[in-house]
């Protein structure tokens, strides 16, 4: 500080708080925005319950009936969210997940009733994967000897992602983390002049524990794990090169998952394309921020919103959170 009263008061000549003095001139410089057209809220749809079924693991979510969903979407549509994932919980599971393929089964039922509900106000998009489907809980069919049959997979994808196109879905997620699958569901789909159908692919998926409670979600016990698929947690540049390989296979949007503990490598991949990023801010993520709220440890409104900025400002585009209908309330609140 100066000594001399007649000069300025010395101290900082830049102070970048003055930018934060009021909330109008904060908003004004935010650099980052978080609407409720930049969320996708997924929703599990289970066969033979008539009630929403809670999922232990995670609380405030739950397995819909068929007619369950319906109001669950509208109320999506409503809040003008961006879309809905369905994933479908089928009764019987079998070794080949046939209920993917079966235009009864319960993902392709749920993905038509929803169309039907919702029309365009909302992007409906479906899993396209086998794990919820096969009795083994893995994301393919298996070899004799036990192994997640690449090529025989794809065949199986290339049959799910005409049925749900002929359902009526509007977007496919392909998930499975099959190499070449980009390239075999759009060839299907194309074949079967589903020429507007997108692929949201599952890009750089990585073989990660906060899947955990998604596997009481879709009622799998998964033997094993997805080491031979599903990326190493150690691997960014491995990350990029499976977006840049999704793209050139005709990917329309790519996802980097898990969220939180992957946002650099959501930032790698936003600066390395030119094509929507999304990011799916998982079931264990949602778990956590429950937790921790459920026992007063955390402001879990205000942890719920800094979360999905944050994943926003690390470079998605779109953010698939299980919090997409609150988050939604909470901004216009
Ligand atoms: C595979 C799939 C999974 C999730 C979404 N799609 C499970 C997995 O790959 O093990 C996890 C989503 C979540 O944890 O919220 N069909």
């Amino acid at each position: 500080m100066s000594e001399d009263s007649t000069s300025p008061v010395a101290g900082p000549v830049v102070r970048p708080r003055r930018l934060r003095t009021t909330a109008a001139l904060r908003r004004m410089v935010a650099e980052t925005s978080l609407e409720a057209r930049q969320l996708v809220l997924p929703l599990f749809v289970r066969e033979g319950i008539d009630e929403p079924h809670p999922i232990s693991s995670m609380p405030g979510v739950v397995q819909h009936s068929r007619s369950s969903l319906l109001a669950a979407v509208t109320e999506a549509a409503e809040l003008g969210l961006g879309g809905v994932m369905l994933f479908g919980v089928p009764e019987a599971k079998d070794a080949t997940g046939s209920g993917a393929i079966d235009p009864a089964g319960i993902l392709n039922l749920a993905i038509t009733d929803v169309v039907a509900e919702v029309g365009d106000a909302l992007t409906v998009m479906s899993d396209l994967c086998l794990d919820e489907f096969t009795d083994h809980g893995h994301c393919g069919v298996l070899t004799a000897d036990g192994r997640v049959d690449n090529d025989r997979t794809l065949e199986v994808y290339a049959e799910m992602a005409r049925a749900q196109a002929n359902a009526g879905v509007d977007m496919v997620g392909p998930s499975g983390m099959m190499d070449g699958q980009v390239a075999v569901i759009r060839q299907a789909l194309d074949a079967a002049e589903h020429t507007d159908v997108s692929i949201l692919a599952y890009s750089a998926k990585y073989a990660s524990a906060f899947f955990g409670p998604f596997r009481e979600a879709v009622g799998s016990s998964l033997q094993g794990d997805r080491r031979t698929y599903q990326q190493d947690p150690g691997n960014a540049v491995e990350g990029v090169r499976e977006v840049l390989l999704d793209i050139e296979e005709g990917a329309d949007l790519v996802m980097v998952k898990p969220a939180l503990a992957y946002l650099d490598v959501i930032r790698r991949v936003r600066d390395a394309v030119d094509v929507p990023v999304v990011a799916y801010n998982v079931s264990g993520e949602y778990a956590m921020v429950e937790a921790a709220a459920a026992h007063g440890w955390i402001d879990r409104e205000a942890a719920i919103l800094e979360t999905l900025l944050s994943i926003r400002r690390a470079g998605a585009d779109v953010v698939l959170t299980y919090w997409a209908a609150e988050a939604a309330r909470l901004l216009r609140a």
